[in-house]
């Protein structure tokens, strides 16, 4: 195997704000941190619901080499085709057999294969299957394919992604948490060798409610009342993990976090 390699994995990509800010700090950061492979959580990126096959094209051709999703995935009709058309885009593998889709994807380049694979979380999320019984049939199917993994762990409870860490250590190059948008503190190397970070966090609108416009989450926990939520266009940012591979398949060295603001030229942001 060459050279360990370096992955940027960005969280949960909201909205138009999000994958601009995305594809406009994407160059910068891919010199500083000389990535390998970049991938990124898209199941917000439509209006802060789902991906369209558009979208995605627009991040595959922006330099990301593969996407991950979670509870959204299916929010787009239109995805669905696209989903299984061959193309680095996962849903969570542990969903029913019947859903459209692949639960993981192994891309290559400069001669290192990575296997990314996403899983969902059981606890208040649907996901058909048990997500630390599915992961085992994945890596049997990944044996010989892979010369590391990254796991995207989509889950609500913080329980559930430090468990699946833990589960998974030395036996993947890293688990990193999505869904919650929100970035812990706890990103570290797992005695084992598994990079781990239980919520890397959100790209996109800081200055809102985990992506939505904050008078309208305010007024809804206010009032009870339904209210239409649409994303926040304030104060963008990447909240992102590099993760340093070892030259040791499926092992990491190190993981750091990469939470930057985006400060684009006016007309830049403003673009829908
Ligand atoms: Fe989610």
């Amino acid at each position: 195997m060459p050279a360990a390699p370096t992955i940027l994995f960005a969280g949960d990509i909201v909205g138009g704000l999000g994958r601009r800010t995305l594809l406009g700090l994407l160059p910068q950061l891919r010199e500083q941190f000389e990535t390998t492979f970049v991938v990124v959580n898209g199941e917000n990126i439509a209006g802060g619901l789902g991906i369209t096959p558009k979208l995605a094209d627009e991040l595959l051709a922006g330099g990301v080499d593969a996407i991950t999703l979670g509870n959204h995935t299916y929010r787009r009709a239109e995805i669905i085709p696209y989903l299984d058309s061959g193309k680095p885009i996962v849903r969570p593998a542990n969903y029913l057999a019947t859903q459209p889709g692949r639960g993981w994807t192994v891309v290559e380049k400069d001669g290192v294969r990575l296997a990314v694979v996403s899983l969902s979380g059981n606890l208040h999320l649907r996901a058909g299957r048990v997500a630390f019984l599915e992961v085992e049939s994945v890596l049997r199917e990944l044996e010989g394919k892979a010369d590391h993994v990254l796991v995207d762990m989509h889950a609500e409870l913080t329980s559930e992604k430090v468990a699946m860490g833990w589960h998974l250590d030395g036996r993947v190059t890293a688990v990193v948490g999505t869904h919650t948008h929100v970035p812990t503190a706890d990103a570290r190397v797992l005695p084992g060798g598994t990079a781990y970070i239980t919520d890397v966090g959100m790209t996109g609108p800081r200055g809102g409610v985990l992506g939505v416009k904050k008078e309208q989450s305010i007024q809804s926990l206010r009032t009870h009342m339904n209210v239409r939520y649409e994303t926040s266009d304030e104060d963008p940012w990447i909240n992102a993990v590099v993760i340093r591979c070892s030259e040791t398949p499926r092992r990491a060295e190190a993981i750091e976090q990469v939470l930057a603001p985006w400060r684009p030229a006016p007309q830049a942001a403003g673009r829908s």
